[in-house]
């Protein structure tokens, strides 16, 4: 395309333009390279760009019609093409005045009455009212899911401890190794708990495994049958008839929808664990933070259009610059499985390499995305971000104020904690030339070692507080971010056929490991190698 070829040109002619260079041409870079999104400010301006890369990029997503596919995306049409499905998490957070419609029907009454199932639900746990089988309050929540169906609860819940009910032990189940769930019940009562099992297509390996191991648990520790189940399992689901044959009671199921896509699904019932543990009016303000960004990204005029300018800056690192991950490094430790959450947003979203009519694409698609919050990343990682030889664009999120629960003498750390923010955008970006190093007096061998070449990209996202609200309007900045890289790219962001055929051969491969197949010649030699040591390891 001639916008690509335009690009190109153009980050010849930048060449090797230092961002000192950048600053020192236009003292109010800092100002005019802000933008403000709800509570959130964001500083693009130490980022590699010009008025002319940023008019470029523009031009980009006119071209590859970043803003039909939006708006196709937000009127509920079919856009997941590969599996012929609306993408409408959108609708998720919608009021209950606006009508969306798919195939025809409006989708935001059924959202809204299921948020106010969840609600209901939530309150009687809170309160007490919903008693396990044998009359005592839930003091105990225990998501079981995986994916999209835990790695938004689990980490919003970690963002939200403030707002929690501190009462309730609230934890979050994934993996099918055993220990995961070993760890995660013991200590608790069996009739104080609550089983939340979350899994859009609830034929999920790991989740059933998992959840069937909890039955298991609760009739053996209540000495009691199935009918036990009723009082301690609900469901979060697309698919009411699998989660019958479980065992649950759909009256016990909370549903959405095949339009929800599971890594844009835990403002959907898959929040359940969430709500119980924050309450559904936090609950109804993180909506609202996500709404406001939905609303922003729909309407912005592209140069205020936070999401499309962090998408495009993204595509310039990773085609111009030949950037292959992305960190994002939160300041605040509530926000320590963030970057976590992200890396299934975007890594299971853009990681593709076919165009949407399946051609090979010839181009950069999604970064590996990576990161811990600060300031620990500082005393690990950052040595290679600084001094290393790659190219990795950085996110610094941080916030103005603590949250309000730390006691004044933890609060006053914030200062130390936003000042070592600070610091590192500013060193990333401008270093330390060697004529600076020899004027504090290094001795000359250790100047190389001791220059830092700055230059390296970063934005900045300050918000006042970490709050409910906040917390939705950065996932949803991060959501359209990748919705518009997938846009220019060309791919489906809405599938994930790739992470099939791993679960398909695991099917295969487990009757050899526990000896129910005896043979192994339909497995490559390593993985026969492999499987037989395994067995033997296990005395099979
Ligand atoms: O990893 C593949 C995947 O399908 C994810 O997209 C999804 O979030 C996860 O598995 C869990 O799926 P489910 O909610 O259907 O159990």
């Amino acid at each position: 395309m001639p916008e690509w070829i335009a690009l190109g040109n153009h980050r010849e002619r930048l060449g090797q333009t230092h961002l000192r260079d950048l600053f020192a041409a236009d003292p109010q870079r800092g100002g005019d390279y802000t933008l403000r999104v709800g509570d959130l400010r964001i500083d693009y301006s130490k980022n590699l760009v010009t008025e002319e890369t940023l008019t470029l990029l523009r031009a980009l997503a006119r071209a590859t019609d970043v803003a039909g596919l939006r708006d196709a995306m937000f009127r509920g049409d079919k856009i997941n093409t590969t599996e012929d499905r609306a993408v409408l998490h959108t609708a998720l957070r919608a009021p209950r005045s606006a009508v969306i419609e798919v195939d025809g029907e409006n989708v935001v009454p059924g959202v809204h009455r299921v948020l106010d199932r969840m609600a209901g639900f939530s309150e009687r746990v809170r309160t007490g009212e919903w008693t396990g089988h044998t009359g005592r309050p839930i003091r105990n929540v225990v998501n079981i899911g995986i994916g999209g169906s835990d790695l938004g609860p689990a980490m919003a819940y970690e963002v939200l401890r403030p707002w929690a009910a501190r009462e309730l032990t609230v934890r979050f189940v994934s993996n099918v190794d055993g220990a995961d769930l070993y760890e995660a019940l013991r200590g608790l009562d069996p009739a104080e708990t609550l089983f939340v099992v979350a899994s859009k297509t609830f034929t999920t390996i790991e989740t059933v495994t998992n959840a069937t191991s909890a039955r298991d648990w609760l009739l053996t520790g209540l000495n009691a049958g199935q009918e036990a189940v009723a009082r301690h399992f609900v469901a979060l689901s697309t698919n009411a008839e699998k989660v019958a044959d479980f065992g649950i009671d759909t009256a016990n199921m909370f549903e959405f929808w095949d339009w929800v896509g599971g890594r844009y699904s835990f403002d959907s019932a898959i929040g359940l664990s969430l709500m119980i543990a924050i309450g559904p009016e936090h609950f109804r303000e993180l909506l609202e933070g996500f709404h406001l960004v939905d609303e922003h990204f729909r309407t912005a005029p592209a140069e205020d259009n936070a999401p499309l300018l962090l998408g495009l800056l993204g595509i310039w690192y990773g085609a111009f610059f030949d950037a292959q991950s992305h960190a994002v490094l939160p300041y605040s430790h509530y926000l320590s499985r963030f970057t976590a959450y992200l890396q299934q947003l975007d890594m299971e979203s853009n990681g593709k390499s076919v165009t949407r009519d399946g051609q090979p694409v010839e181009w950069q698609t999604g970064p590996v995305v990576w990161g811990t919050p600060g300031t620990n990343g500082q005393h690990a990682y950052y040595q290679l971000i600084h001094q290393g030889t790659k190219v990795i664009p950085a996110d610094f999120i941080g916030f103005g104020r603590p949250v309000a629960a730390l006691p004044p003498a933890l609060a006053a750390q914030h200062d130390l904690l936003m000042a070592n923010f600070f610091a590192q955008t500013q060193a990333l970006a401008f270093g330390k030339t060697a004529d600076e190093v020899r004027a504090e007096g290094v001795a000359e061998e250790l100047v190389p070692h001791r220059t830092f070449h700055g230059n390296h990209p970063t934005t900045t996202i300050l918000a006042d507080g970490l709050t409910p609200s906040v917390l939705g309007q950065l996932i949803a900045l991060y959501e359209h971010k990748v919705f518009v890289q997938g846009a220019v790219w060309d791919i489906d962001s809405f599938d994930q056929w790739g992470v099939e055929l791993g679960k398909v051969l695991a099917r295969k491969i487990e009757p050899v490991l526990t000896g129910e197949v005896g043979h192994t010649e339909e497995l490559d030699s390593s993985t026969a190698a492999l499987a037989t040591a395994y067995r033997a390891l296990r005395g099979r």
